[in-house]
């Protein structure tokens, strides 16, 4: 590749595309001279940076990889993580696994396929080899891996990426698994996009005039939006008083029907104080939006599962259900999907048993859209996220029920 030294740094150029500026150690990784593996890695890196006109390469503070179901990577997506982990593949900085594709320890007593399991446990075990937290979560940030506002990050999740932008102030692309695998194993990653403080900016102003209270309303509101703006940042007026739930809720949503990876809220995120949004187009979200969202995302009747958790589940949620449960009986399966770490802390405050008691079960390290449901029987489910809404009937052929949380339980307690 041609190069020319600028003091300390050498010029990287491919010929008719631009330039990126490598520093010596970087270069040396590019040329072979850590291995084999890191070339492959850096390689991927440069090419992405290529593409997207990077400058350089920015250390990250963490990395979350999604790509961690065996239902998402199959077996060449395990063999190509194995052989990395054999060869000596490890990471340079702080990373996390995005859901897996059952619960890592009771995966037999919730039914989950006892080949699919073996093979997810060799991927959770390959990533462990690498360095990998081996925890599964899409709130990584809830859990010990939370950022600071302006850290560069390399996280792969839309709504992982999405709450670590707007509610946090983070910076990060939406990575796809393998660059966000090599920005683990490089501990870098190409500054282009979300990185640069004026691809941040609001480009679309959403005036919410409706009433808003359950973490379905955001859902919903989110699904609307998403599907209106696609990929634009849009800059939200009339949202108060709202919980990290609500916000993750809306995120996860905005990104699925959509591409939205970061979003401001007057008063709320914390860039919004930064944007001037005057002339901006404006889009009015009424009532009448919301109600006719909930009745395009509510397909079926009669659940034969129940999932919340979609993103997972904050401890505040876990205390939310474990009371509306608490000495009832419930007709179907619920399920209320989580970290393992959360998982721990409410196993601590009785609330797994107050759960189980009443015929839930708390299930970690999975979601309602990584795990096979359609393989364990299940066709319809209902939810309260208009994410899992928007990808159940696509990824586990369901009809989905959408609801919020206490209408969907009101018809499931004897
Ligand atoms: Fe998380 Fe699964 Fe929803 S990864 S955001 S719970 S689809």
């Amino acid at each position: 590749m041609p190069r020319v030294k600028v003091i300390n740094y050498y010029i990287y150029t491919i010929p008719n595309r631009g330039i990126m500026y490598l520093t010596r150690e970087q270069e040396q990784i590019l040329n072979g001279e850590k291995g084999e593996i890191l070339q492959r890695m850096f390689r991927l890196l440069t090419r992405l940076g290529d593409i997207y006109k990077a400058d350089k390469m920015i250390p990250i503070g963490s990395v979350q990889v999604a790509g961690v179901s065996y239902k998402s990577i199959g077996d060449p997506g395990l063999e190509f993580l194995e052989d990395l982990a054999h060869k000596g593949a490890r990471v340079q900085v702080l990373t996390f696994l995005n859901p897996a594709g059952m619960d890592l320890e009771e995966w037999d007593i919730l039914g989950f396929p006892h080949d699919f399991s073996a093979k997810q446990l060799r991927i959770i075990t390959a990533f462990k080899e690498m360095g990998i937290v081996p925890t599964a979560t899409c709130t990584p940030y809830l859990i010990g891996n939370l950022p600071r506002f302006g850290e560069h990050l390399a996280w792969s999740e839309s709504s992982a990426v999405s709450f670590a932008n707007s509610v946090i102030g983070a910076r990060t692309n939406r990575e796809g698994g393998p660059s966000a695998l090599a920005a683990a194993l490089c501990g870098l990653t190409p500054n282009y996009g979300l990185h640069l403080p004026g691809n941040r900016i609001p480009e679309v102003v959403i005036e919410v005039k409706a009433q808003m209270g359950t973490l379905a309303d955001f859902g919903a509101l989110g699904h609307l939006v998403g599907k209106q703006v696609r990929s634009k940042i849009p800059y939200f007026t009339g949202i108060f008083d709202v919980t990290s739930d609500h916000l993750k809720s809306l995120g996860a949503a905005m990104a699925a029907s959509g591409a939205v990876a970061l979003y401001h809220i007057k008063d709320i995120t914390p860039e919004s104080h930064l944007m001037d949004v005057k002339g901006l187009e404006t889009i009015h979200v009424t009532q009448k939006d919301i109600k006719e969202t909930y009745e395009s995302l509510n397909q079926g009747t009669n659940p034969d599962i129940i999932i919340f958790g979609c993103p997972h589940s904050s401890l505040r949620e876990i205390i939310h259900l474990a009371k509306k449960i608490e000495g009832k009986k419930l007709k179907k399966p619920v399920w209320i999907c989580t970290s393992r770490a959360m998982k721990e802390i409410a196993n601590r405050m009785g609330l797994t048993s107050i759960i189980e008691k009443a015929g839930g079960k708390l299930v970690a390290d999975t979601c309602m859209v990584v795990s096979p449901l359609e393989q364990m029987g299940y066709s319809t489910t209902a939810v309260n996220s208009a994410k899992a809404a928007q990808y159940l009937p696509g990824f586990c052929k369901q009809t989905v029920v959408y609801g919020n949380i206490d209408d969907l339980l009101k018809e499931q307690i004897k």
